[in-house]
């Protein structure tokens, strides 16, 4: 990663999807840039060894359930007093062309994203609102953006995403609260889970030639969580080696 700079001391950070890849690699640069870190994600087993490796606290909760979220949020604010910065990173993928998509796969990858960055977004806000101040960072794709191939369901989501931290932007600002987003692309096991063939052609598509780090995604996610960027909300920044240009 480098030496990045960030000073996030006094700071409470909450990452979902943070079991392995991006949502780790952001829980672990919130973690030594000083902050107070609580990862998220629904898988127990390797949340432990993941919140273990960077000196983390681990919460396992499902984004998709409201009770889950709250008690997530009321954990990290008893724990710390407050909750300053909100990555809302979890993420699935159930992909089909559109005409095979089941209900229930339909459901789930817009419960898991749209609904889970809603209902931590939502429980933050009167911490928020009582601190006068407040961080969200969304993550968001290409595939929201531009739409993909056998990725209806996901990319509804993914849009959905976007309209919301517009939203979520235009009602939070008077409060002192930004919200924006990242859309990423990093090799991830998300991305270890596209066949071969249809990975080759999307990294065929990337002007870098290549998927990022996860790490690689620390630099923006800070910079749009610093007090520095209070002026900066309702954007969407690509951090995608040029693919969405
Ligand atoms: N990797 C990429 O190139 C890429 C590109 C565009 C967008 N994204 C987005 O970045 C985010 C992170 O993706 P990644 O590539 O690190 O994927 P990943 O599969 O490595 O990690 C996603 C994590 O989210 C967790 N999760 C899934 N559903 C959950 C739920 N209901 N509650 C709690 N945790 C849950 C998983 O257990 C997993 O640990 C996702 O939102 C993804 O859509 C990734």
């Amino acid at each position: 990663m480098g030496n990045l700079s960030y000073d996030f001391s006094g700071r409470t950070v909450i990452v979902t999807g943070a079991a392995r890849g991006i949502g780790l690699a952001l829980g672990g640069f919130f973690q030594q840039a000083g902050a107070t870190v609580f990862l998220v994600d629904f898988d127990a087993e390797e949340l432990a060894k993941a919140a273990g490796s960077v000196g983390a606290t681990g919460i396992a909760a499902d984004v998709s359930s409201t009770a889950d979220v709250e008690r997530v949020v009321t954990a990290a604010v008893e724990a710390t007093g407050r909750v300053d910065i909100l990555v809302n990173n979890a993420g699935i993928l159930r992909d089909n062309v559109l005409w095979k998509i089941s209900d229930e796969d339909w459901d789930a990858v817009l419960a898991v994203h749209a609904g889970g960055t809603f209902r931590f977004t939502r429980a933050c806000v009167p911490h928020f609102r009582a601190q006068g101040s407040g961080r969200v960072v969304n993550v968001t794709s290409y595939t929201g953006l531009h739409g993909n191939t056998g990725q209806a369901n996901y990319a509804a989501a993914k849009a959905g995403i976007i309209g919301f931290t517009k939203t979520a932007a235009k009602e939070l600002a008077h409060f002192g609260v930004t919200v924006n987003a990242i859309s990423p692309n990093a090799e991830t096991r998300m991305i270890a889970s596209i066949p071969d063939a249809k990975r080759a052609e999307l990294t065929a598509h990337i002007p870098m030639g290549r998927f990022a780090d996860p790490t690689e995604m620390c630099a923006a996610v800070g910079f749009l969580a610093s007090d520095e960027a209070g002026y900066i909300t309702g954007a969407v920044l690509p951090v995608d080696g040029g693919i969405s240009m």
